[in-house]
């Protein structure tokens, strides 16, 4: 059985219909065409799917839609503001840190968090935070540089 549930994505209210279990990144990708949230394990394990609710990284495969009424959902669609890049994805791009991006939203996202309560991190203190999410093509060593050159420019 469905039912109505509005949900604040990216600043904007939108009215869904969903089941009890629907998730969140189900209505993300498959309702709002939202696709930038990458449905990889399914199960929690990978964070390609991580999308921020009231600015805490979260699964979006394991979060039920729901319950994030009322909330604040940022996928990486939303991050950019007024047309400009956040410093974490210019930086990816500058350290040229996607190779098949297919976890690329997910671990901007991540790090953007991570960034915006730490902005002077240790090489270590980036790999445990980015330690949730897998990246396939194994392109951590670009990756973690591009969270450090976020930071030494001073943004998330
Ligand atoms: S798709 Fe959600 S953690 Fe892998
Ligand atoms: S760039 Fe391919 S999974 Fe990370």
């Amino acid at each position: 059985m469905s039912h109505p549930v509005t949900l604040t994505v990216n600043g904007k209210e939108n009215e869904v219909s969903c089941g009890a279990t629907t998730t969140l990144l189900t209505v993300l990708r498959d309702t709002l065409a939202l696709t930038g949230s990458k449905r990889g394990c399914n199960q929690g394990v990978c964070g390609a799917c991580t999308v921020l609710v009231d600015g805490t990284p979260v699964r979006a495969c394991l979060t039920l839609a729901v319950n994030t009424e009322g909330q604040s959902i940022t996928t990486i669609e939303g991050l950019p503001e007024g047309g400009e890049l956040k410093p974490i994805q210019q930086a990816i791009i500058d350290s040229d840190a996607v190779q098949c991006g297919f976890c690329t939203s997910g671990m901007i996202l991540t790090a953007h968090e991570f960034l915006q309560r730490n902005n002077n991190p240790s090489i270590d203190d980036i790999r445990t935070a980015l330690s949730g999410n897998i990246c396939r093509c194994s392109g951590y060593r670009k990756i973690v540089d591009a969270v450090a050159l976020a930071a030494s420019r001073g943004g998330a």
